[in-house]
């Protein structure tokens, strides 16, 4: 059988441990950053073996389901005609020391992806990989006896593509957990008691509860249950 490809935009911390599971779990990952595929053929070979660094536009072009794990504030700088028809997994967060305080990148009347998805507006967008630092995701392969498997959240708001993304989520070694709209990835945020969670599934929809009772929880509840 062919192996699933996958794109990754960003060869960075997270991009980097994505593309190195993702290797490892047998997909074959495409990944690019702004730097030429040559410049990134070094890090790629010793931090994810197996993947294949390229040009962001041969990613863009060769892949179906493409990770975004750039800085939120660059992801303007990507044409959104080129990720027409695409499944969009948008792993980024609002990080003020690399995005700058400037601009509001999220509030709950507009959360983040759903900002992302107003953008590439012919693409499915789902929200997955936000919440769990990149060391936690790079150690999946050592997590262990079953019950212990970590959990990955996951929102969106056309089904079919939050189950394409689930099955990635599973095959590169976490379980998913499908926490509803697109909009209530507000809760994988930075803030939120979800963010830098490295839990199972059952501890996570504990958190997921602990958010919805919490100030911000309950103003977006208020708003947009
Ligand atoms: N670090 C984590 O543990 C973690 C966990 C979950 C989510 N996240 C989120 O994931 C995103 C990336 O975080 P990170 O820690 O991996 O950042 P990072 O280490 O600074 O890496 C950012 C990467 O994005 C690339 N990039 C920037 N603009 C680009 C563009 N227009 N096209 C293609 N590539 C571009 C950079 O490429 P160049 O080097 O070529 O500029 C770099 O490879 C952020 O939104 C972050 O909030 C991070």
């Amino acid at each position: 059988m062919a192996k699933q490809s996958i794109g990754i935009l960003g060869a960075g911390k997270l991009g980097l441990a994505l593309a190195n599971i993702g290797a490892r779990a047998g997909y074959e990952v495409l990944i690019a950053s702004r730097k030429s595929a040559e410049a990134l053929s070094l890090p790629v070979s010793i931090l994810a073996p197996g993947a294949h660094p390229l040009s962001a536009a041969e990613v863009i072009a060769q892949s179906d389901t493409i990770i975004l794990a750039i800085p939120l504030s660059k992801y303007r700088q990507l044409d959104p005609a080129a990720f027409k028809g695409k499944i969009v997994i948008d792993a980024m967060n609002y990080w003020w020391e690399v995005d700058g305080k400037d601009t509001l990148f999220s509030t709950i009347e507009a959360t983040s992806s759903e900002r992302v998805q107003q953008y590439f507006s012919d693409s499915q967008v789902v929200k997955a990989f936000n919440h769990m630092g990149y060391h936690d995701i790079q150690a999946v392969s050592s997590a262990g006896a079953a019950g212990s498997v970590k959990a990955i959240a996951i929102a969106g708001d056309q089904p079919s593509a939050v189950g394409k993304v689930a099955q990635i989520v599973e095959d590169f070694g976490f379980e998913p957990l499908l926490i509803g709209f697109l909009a209530k990835g507000i809760m994988l945020e930075p803030g939120s008691p979800l963010f830098g969670a490295n839990e199972t599934a059952e501890k996570l929809q504990g958190l997921v509860d602990i958010f919805a009772h919490s100030e911000k929880g309950q103003a977006f509840y208020g708003q947009r249950a």
